[in-house]
């Protein structure tokens, strides 16, 4: 059989971008739905194809199925232990980048690439080209200075982590943690892909980080409602998305928290869901500890969560 009949039979099936990036990892060809359709498949090929095209069917998904996704025009392990990484995150790191440029001294060139990475409104996922994936950010730039200090809290495949470390190189300390040891491992295996360093601990939100300064805190924690988890988000661990009935339990203890953790005028950015604008709103002005710098939307345009700076001051030691 050509791939061209398989596609053919298969397209209804799969969503454009999931067929087009099942065959560029299926066959480790950027260019192969666009150039190759002619070419055969062997029986062996058929077979795989066809067992992956089966459990799709029945709602897994592909990154899942493929053991890896494509984020931040870099490429994660994931398995069943981690959340898939979605691209309304991509617009957390955006966001993340914008601030340690702009408040701790790491200047960005000119052209950096993220103008063209971000906002096409809709991409679900990068699709590739001869360099690699289109209008991925210019990573790994060398930068002189002392490295601002930074936690990705709830890592899960260390995503957060990893993309902005890449992105700052030298610049930046990255520490990454969560309470899943299953979680931490995919992590581990991602950084030793990108051949990065980072801090992985196993920590209940800030359990084991007692005692240190972050100059910024960037978190994607649980914040579905328990009813909301359904249809494909089941195949998804549970601990990744569950986090009470409004969504908020997670969020809730991290807003209450984190500037304990924070340098003085650090920065936590925390995404979150559509509908928590108001309760994150009514927790900010009871705790008072944070000045709000902006509330961030997706690509979709909503709500996604919200950049704080901390208001807290440093004591002087009497
Ligand atoms: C929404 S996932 C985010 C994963 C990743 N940061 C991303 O953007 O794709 C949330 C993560 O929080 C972790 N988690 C759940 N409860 C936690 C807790 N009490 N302390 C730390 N991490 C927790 C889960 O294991 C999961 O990896």
């Amino acid at each position: 059989m050509k791939l061209k009949e398989w596609i053919s039979k298969s397209e209804s099936i799969f969503t454009r971008s999931d067929l087009q990036f099942l065959l560029r990892q299926f066959f480790k060809d950027k260019d192969i739905f666009f150039k190759q359709k002619d070419i055969s498949l062997d029986a062996e090929k058929i077979e795989s194809l066809e067992k992956i095209k089966k459990a799709y069917q029945k709602g897994a998904p592909i990154a899942y199925l493929l053991g890896k996704e494509e984020f931040f025009g870099l490429e994660f392990k994931v398995n069943s232990a981690v959340l898939i990484p979605r691209s309304d995150t991509e617009v957390i790191i955006e966001k993340a980048i914008e601030i340690i440029e702009n408040n701790n001294l790491i200047p960005l060139p000119e052209s950096h690439g993220l103008s063209s990475w971000t906002r096409d409104g809709k991409r679900r996922r990068p699709t590739g080209n001869k360099k690699g994936l289109t209008g991925a950010p210019d990573f790994g730039r060398q930068v002189h200075g002392a490295p601002v200090k930074m936690l990705d809290l709830c890592c899960g495949s260390a995503n957060i982590a990893i993309s902005i470390k890449k992105f700052f190189k030298d610049g930046i300390k990255v520490w990454a943690s969560d309470i899943s040891q299953k979680a931490l491992s995919v992590a581990r295996s991602n950084a030793r892909l990108h051949k990065v360093k980072i801090d992985l601990r196993k920590s209940s939100l800030f359990t084991a980080l007692k005692g240190k300064k972050f100059d910024i805190i960037v978190s994607n924690p649980p914040y579905v409602g328990s009813r909301e988890i359904k249809g494909s988000l089941r195949y998804e661990p549970r601990i990744a998305l569950e986090a009470g009935l409004d969504g908020m339990h997670f969020i809730e203890k991290i807003l209450k928290n984190a500037h304990l953790y924070l340098e003085e005028k650090g920065f936590l950015i925390i995404e979150s869901g559509y509908n928590h604008k108001e309760p994150i709103n009514s927790i900010l002005e009871k705790t008072g500890k944070y000045e709000i710098i902006e509330w961030i939307r997706d690509y979709g345009g909503n709500f996604r969560g919200v950049v704080l700076k901390s208001n807290i001051k440093k004591q002087n030691p009497k």
